[in-house]
């Protein structure tokens, strides 16, 4: 009878397939009312003898039982594992996760490229606040209060005192009074600066400026001219032609106004240019004695040359872009084409 049970439970333990049907069997044959408990049920009505033969031969039997249990439970617990690492295993062939890397905006590889040339002639990158006083903006530029020359550069203010600056000149003063009364200067000034114009394919109320300042002794306008020559060439390709135009701006003497010849035509005239073979990228001129006088440096003595150049315009020009809003408003179709550039 004991082997028939041996038998039995042999056969149920081999043919079971989850640890959780084991778990199950193991209460059926050693619970309360397991199989194997129920064979010393009534011992008590058994004699000595009885009890030690039926003890023995199921002491044995629960042995026995224990041990294929056991076994048949490291059996499943391995052949899980292998099933999960199976079913878990990383197919190599699927095409991966597309990763959507940034790019630069193009105002800023613009920046950046002319930066570089910039420091390669030994200028320094300095910036300035955007927001500004009305006695730097203007008044230390030569703009007296009734100025004609504020109507062009009406901004927005946060007092009487203060406002977001029209253009990046203020950093000129700014950095003449912190080197006066002496020595060299050699910066070139990037940033955001902000006019109450209206928006539209060519203007924008906020843009971009590089202003550059040179103060030195026997500096000249042929120093300007053959600085923006090498900056035109550089940034817009070796036969590019500049041109001055006389202007006039406040807070410098003589002034100019710069132009390239355009990158379309090359000189022929086209669209793009009005038919006029060039495009005006920026203003400049020598240092007026007054700005130099007013800012600690004896004009006697010292010379210097700035300009002021949009940097919008001039990524316009390279990368034949004719909206300038298209910079601001987060396009990815128009910002994810210049992933190709540096
Ligand atoms: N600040 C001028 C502007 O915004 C540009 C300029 C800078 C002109 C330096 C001359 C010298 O229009």
């Amino acid at each position: 009878m004991i082997s028939e049970l041996k038998q039995e439970l042999t056969n149920m333990i081999n043919d079971v397939n989850s640890l959780n049907d084991l778990q199950n069997i193991k209460v059926s044959i050693f619970g309360k009312k397991g199989r194997i408990t129920l064979l010393t049920k009534d011992m008590k009505d058994k004699t000595i003898e009885e009890r030690r033969q039926i003890g023995q031969e199921v002491h044995q039997l629960k042995e026995y039982i224990e041990i294929i249990i056991k076994q048949k439970e490291l059996f499943l617990i391995e052949k899980k594992i292998n099933d999960d690492i199976n079913n878990e295993a990383i197919d190599i062939y699927l095409p991966g996760m597309e990763f959507n890397s940034g790019t630069l905006h193009p105002l800023t590889i613009t920046r950046n490229e002319i930066e570089s040339f910039f420091n390669s002639l030994g200028f320094a990158v300095i910036e300035g606040n955007e927001i500004e006083s009305d006695e730097y903006n203007f008044e230390k530029m030569n703009i007296p209060k009734d100025h004609p020359a504020r109507d062009m550069q009406d901004t927005f203010y946060f007092s009487v005192e203060e406002l977001l600056r029209t253009h990046t000149s203020p950093m000129q003063a700014r950095t003449m009074e912190a080197n006066a009364p002496d020595g060299p200067i050699r910066v070139i000034v990037p940033g955001k600066t902000y006019r109450r114009d209206e928006d539209d394919l060519t203007h924008s109320h906020q843009f971009m400026q590089i202003e550059g300042l040179v103060i030195d002794k026997n500096i000249s306008l042929a120093d300007l001219k053959g600085t923006l020559e090498l900056f035109a060439k550089n940034i817009f390709g070796s036969n590019t032609k500049i041109r001055f135009r006389p202007s006039y701006f406040p807070f410098t003497e003589p002034s100019v106004e710069v132009d390239v010849t355009c990158h379309v035509c090359h000189g022929q005239g086209c669209s793009v240019c009005k038919q006029t073979g060039w495009i005006e990228i920026l203003g400049a001129g020598q240092v007026h004695p007054n700005v130099i006088d007013n800012c600690g440096y004896d004009s006697n003595v010292y010379q210097g040359f700035a300009f002021g150049m949009g940097v919008e315009r001039v990524a316009m020009i390279k990368y034949g872009i004719d909206d300038i809003r298209l910079f601001y408003n987060n396009n990815l179709n128009f910002l994810k084409q210049f992933d190709k550039i540096k």
